[in-house]
């Protein structure tokens, strides 16, 4: 397929946060960049009954909102000349609605017949949407091609994830179902394959022989938000790390694809969730670690504990807070713990991969320093800037033989480097049906396996969970998760981060 073969995205669930703050947003800068299918139409689909007119003032606040310094007024036009908008009841409400919206899209002349439907919608409600999609005949391939983008999470665990896969299966190939995880669709995220793959020089030391630890990191300043009811069966384990934090995991673990094909590429990230060890009951108490937030302060200001957020129950034992060690059972990383950790309501809002290298066999220059060398890192930062950065030892200049830690810090962007949001390069691999950086059903479900047995011992310990304050640097008590009493946390990727106390 040509990616820029004209289509139609149907935006299932337009008037929702996603929609405005992420979908279309970024359907605007793929506009602004000149990346969308001359043709390509967007139909917004919600509940309320929008004229064209009023939906494209609606679609104009979006923007607005998220582009406060101005839009570019011929891109606008270009844009609003694309966008749509169909009223839609569900069943049985509007019984007809979904024959309407097929009627709809027979138009042709206006609706290009390759159709990406984006459901942004509840969860729960994928399988009924799909089957009403399907009943109506919307989803046969005999005019063009049909994909359909469901965002995570897929499932609450393994066997919900394979039930909603059965009943998306009725009607839908693996081919044309686009499970979204939109980590990988940022750019450093992106760039752990470049730096691995692209360069000679790590992958001798990219193994056990090398590598001390891994440690992947995810912290938010942010709380639940309007979110409760959705936390509150989900938690941080979940939400986070089963997806996001696991698909870093993989990449950075993953051995060299065949290719970049999206099935060379999944298949590789596929063996690495594989070769997990599972945790076994016994030892979840040493490999995984969750606790809540308490009140605190954040930017200076007082913020509520989860318990206090409302629709939270007050004997809630929902983690804001997860950590783990997983070991990932293979010949380069045999005996490597990966250090796993999210949280919400924390210091500072950042993502990174930290990778700590192995003392030198012999230090020869312990006798002569006084002190041991410390270690090598490597780290790679996510956000909220996208940088990679190295720890290595040099000599103090001047007469005696001192060593200190120098930092090469490869920020590797140019002043004019366009910088763009994960979902604005999803989505262009969408329309242009490229699943490479989709989630391939096995994956997810690899990836509920590694988190199953301790979603199953969390929800059987109703006991208090611990507690850490709002604006802290996460719970005390993690310190258990690690190897050896010289391993820990880095919070920082600054010079000197690595000079923390375990507490
Ligand atoms: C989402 C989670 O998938 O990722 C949220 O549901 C989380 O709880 C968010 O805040 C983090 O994404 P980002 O891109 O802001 O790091």
């Amino acid at each position: 397929m040509n990616p820029l073969d004209p289509c139609t995205l149907v935006i299932i669930g337009a008037t929702g946060n996603l929609s405005r703050v992420k979908l279309m947003p970024g359907l605007f800068r793929l506009e602004l960049a000149g990346r969308l299918p001359e043709k390509m139409v967007i139909l917004s689909i919600y509940r309320s009954p929008f004229s064209r007119a009023e939906w494209q003032k609606e679609i104009k606040g979006m923007l607005e909102a998220k582009f406060p310094e101005g839009l570019d007024k011929e891109a606008l036009t270009r844009f609003m000349n694309r966008t749509r908008y169909h009223g839609h009841g569900n069943p049985p409400d509007d019984a007809t609605s979904y024959e309407r919206l097929r009627d709809t899209l027979s138009d042709t002349k206006i609706y290009p017949s390759n159709i990406v439907f984006f459901l942004s919608i509840r969860p729960s409600d994928f399988s009924n949407v799909v089957d009403s999609l399907a009943g109506v005949g919307l989803l046969k391939e005999d005019k063009g091609w049909r994909n359909v983008v469901v965002e995570k999470p897929f499932g609450t665990d393994l066997v919900s994830s394979q039930q909603l896969q059965k009943a998306l299966s009725k009607h839908l190939t693996e081919k044309q179902t686009y499970r979204i995880d939109h980590y990988l669709g940022k750019g450093t995220v992106q760039n752990i394959m470049v730096l691995r793959f692209a360069n000679m020089l790590l992958e001798p030391i990219w193994n056990h022989h090398c590598i001390d630890y891994v440690q992947v990191m995810h912290s938010e300043t942010l709380g639940v938000g309007d979110r409760t009811k959705f936390y509150e069966s989900t938690g941080a384990l979940r939400d986070m790390i089963q997806s996001h934090l696991l698909q870093m995991v993989a990449l950075v673990a993953m051995e060299a694809p065949a290719n970049m094909d999206a099935e060379s590429l999944r298949d590789e990230k596929v063996k690495v969730l594989k070769a997990i060890r599972p945790v076994a009951p016994d030892d979840v108490s040493s490999q995984a670690f969750r606790a809540q937030y308490a009140k605190g302060i954040i930017d200076g200001k007082p913020v509520p504990g989860y318990k206090e957020e409302p629709g939270v129950a007050p004997d809630s034992v929902t983690e804001t807070y997860a950590a783990l060690k997983l070991y990932v059972d293979n010949w380069r990383w045999a005996g490597v713990p990966f250090y796993i950790s999210t949280g919400k309501r924390l210091a500072e809002g950042s993502s990174a991969i930290m990778i700590r290298f192995k003392n030198p066999p012999q230090d020869l220059l312990r006798t002569r320093c006084g002190k041991a060398s410390p270690p090598n890192w490597i780290m790679l930062g996510i956000q909220p800037d996208d940088c990679v950065k190295m720890e290595l030892q040099v000599k103090v200049p001047g007469l005696d033989l001192a060593t200190r830690t120098m930092s090469l810090d490869a920020n590797y962007k140019n002043e004019d480097d366009v910088d763009y949001d994960a979902y604005e390069s999803l989505l262009l691999d969408v329309i242009a049906d490229n699943q490479s950086l989709f989630l391939r059903m096995d994956e997810v479900e690899w990836a509920w396996r590694v988190v199953d047995p301790i979603i199953k011992d969390w929800a059987a310990d109703r006991r208090p969970i611990p507690q850490y304050e709002a604006g802290s640097k996460g719970p005390k008590g993690t310190y258990k998760l690690f190897d050896r009493p010289d391993q820990f946390w880095r919070y920082s990727l600054e010079k000197g981060g690595a000079d923390v106390e375990p507490f």
